[in-house]
């Protein structure tokens, strides 16, 4: 499919459903944008996989989505974020986003205490993708990481404000409490979905970073600085790929994007 100019659309990629929380904001930050989503359903999850099965990975769905001739694309999975980023970066001339920076840039600017909290699948703790570029803004911040691999199924399961839910988040944020971080940062895609869960947890004094949200801010600013917003009024197209069979990723994803998705389709070849 190709479009002229700026019509063009914005390719995002995940793991699987997680990303419609990164597709949720750029729709709502960026109204007029067309875009196309690949969810990798048939090889989620990524975050307990290797380094390598992670930049293979990432690099088929640049590929993939490069067919249907984006501006711009955003790797709305932490976990491949954190482990690919650079390698996609280094093989494509497309601007690629990820989005652990934006979540990282955020979380030093709130914090007062200098002492930030970070939250994700095992990969993106091990990657320390995190702790980099938050000392790539200020050394002095002490960091403190915490996998919360229960999380992605529970949020997948629809158990938002379960008592299970609470008593793992408990489990998992009691370090974060202990060592008194003033932000928290939900580096994870499904994360955003237990935000009153994760703040009842972690009192009302802690600022919470969404990375869905501030990837979306950092890609309207890109779009505006390179002059690529799509100039034609309309109704854009949101089109959404899966590589497996889409049934659950439509009941799912519902939950995650707010509403209905239309024109999911299932990706046949190898992506
Ligand atoms: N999308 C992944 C992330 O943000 C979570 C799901 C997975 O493990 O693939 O890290």
């Amino acid at each position: 499919m190709k479009t002229g100019g700026h019509q063009k659309a914005i390719g995002v990629f995940d793991s699987g459903v997680g990303g419609l929380t990164v597709v949720k904001e750029l729709m709502k930050q960026l109204p007029g944008e067309n875009i196309v989503y690949f969810g990798d359903t048939a090889r989620v999850p990524y975050g307990t996989k290797s380094k390598d099965t992670i930049i293979k990975f990432s690099v088929e769905n640049v590929k993939f989505l490069l067919k249907f001739d984006v501006k711009l694309i955003v790797v709305a999975c932490n976990t491949a974020s954190s482990i690919a980023l650079s390698s996609l970066m280094f093989h494509f001339k497309i601007p690629i986003v990820g989005v652990i920076r934006p979540g990282a840039k955020a979380a030093v600017r709130l914090t007062k205490n200098k002492r930030i909290g970070v939250i994700g699948t095992k990969t993106t703790v091990r990657s320390e993708s995190y702790e980099d570029e938050i000392k790539r803004y200020d050394k002095s911040i002490k960091v403190i990481i915490q996998s919360c691999p229960l999380f992605v199924p529970l949020v997948e399961e629809g158990l938002i404000r379960d008592s299970v839910t609470k008593e793992m988040a408990q489990r998992y944020l009691e370090p974060l409490k202990k060592a008194k971080v003033d932000t928290l940062i939900l580096g994870c895609t499904h994360y955003p979905l237990l935000k009153y869960i994760i703040k009842d947890v972690m009192g009302s004094g802690v600022n919470l970073v969404d990375s869905a949200h501030q990837t979306a801010k950092e890609v309207r600013g890109l779009i505006l600085e390179k002059g690529l917003a799509n100039s034609l009024r309309g109704i854009p197209r949101h089109d959404f790929y899966v590589s497996d069979e889409p049934d659950n990723f439509i009941k799912i994803g519902r939950r995650f994007l707010g509403k209905a998705l239309k024109h999911v389709e299932r990706v046949k070849e190898d992506v």
